[in-house]
C-alpha cells in the first residue's frame, strides 16, 4: 500500500495566539492518527471521526469568537469554509453508517488536505491581521492571554 505522508505543523503556520496554535497542532495529530488507522486497516474510524468533530466544534467556536473580537473583515467567508467542512464530515459519517468501502481513502485524503490547507493558508490570514492591528490584539488579552510576539 502507498504510504501517505503525515502533516507536520511548523511555527511559520502560527496564528499568534498560543491557544489556537495548540489546537492546530492537535488537529494535525488527529489527522495523522487517521492516516495510521487507514494504513494499518486496524479498526473503526468512528472514534477518530467523533474526536475530530468534537475537537473541531471547540476549535471553530474559539476562532469565531476571536475573529469577531478583533473585527476580522473576512469573518463571514471564513465561517463559510468551516460550515462546508462540517457538512463534509456529516457526509463522511453517513458513509460510515453505509459501510462505504471507499470511505477511509476519501476521508483521509480530504482531511489531510483540508486541515493542512485551511490552517496554513486561511487561518494564517487572520493571524497576519492580528499582527498588523495592535488594537485588535489588545482585545484578546482577557480571552486568551497576551498576544504572542511575532516570530
Ligand atoms: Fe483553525
Ligand atoms: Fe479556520
Amino acid at each position: 500500500m502507498v504510504k501517505i505522508p503525515k502533516i507536520v505543523w511548523n511555527p511559520v503556520y502560527s496564528v499568534h495566539v498560543e491557544a489556537l496554535d495548540e489546537q492546530h497542532r492537535k488537529l494535525f495529530d488527529i489527522v495523522n492518527r487517521m492516516i495510521d488507522l487507514f494504513e494499518s486497516d486496524a479498526g473503526s474510524y468512528l472514534p477518530v471521526i467523533e474526536e475530530l468533530v468534537e475537537y473541531l466544534t471547540v476549535h471553530f467556536h474559539l476562532e469565531h469568537i476571536i475573529m469577531m473580537k478583533i473585527g476580522y473583515p473576512r469573518l463571514a467567508e471564513h465561517n463559510r469554509e468551516h460550515q462546508k467542512f462540517t457538512e463534509k464530515i456529516a457526509a463522511f459519517l453517513k458513509g460510515h453508517e453505509a459501510e462505504d468501502p471507499e470511505l477511509g481513502f476519501n476521508m483521509v485524503l480530504f482531511l489531510k488536505e483540508w486541515v493542512r490547507d485551511h490552517t496554513t493558508m486561511l487561518d494564517v490570514q487572520y493571524g497576519d491581521y492580528l499582527l498588523r492591528h495592535a488594537d485588535s490584539r489588545a482585545q484578546l488579552s482577557d480571552l486568551v492571554g497576551a498576544p504572542m510576539k511575532p516570530l
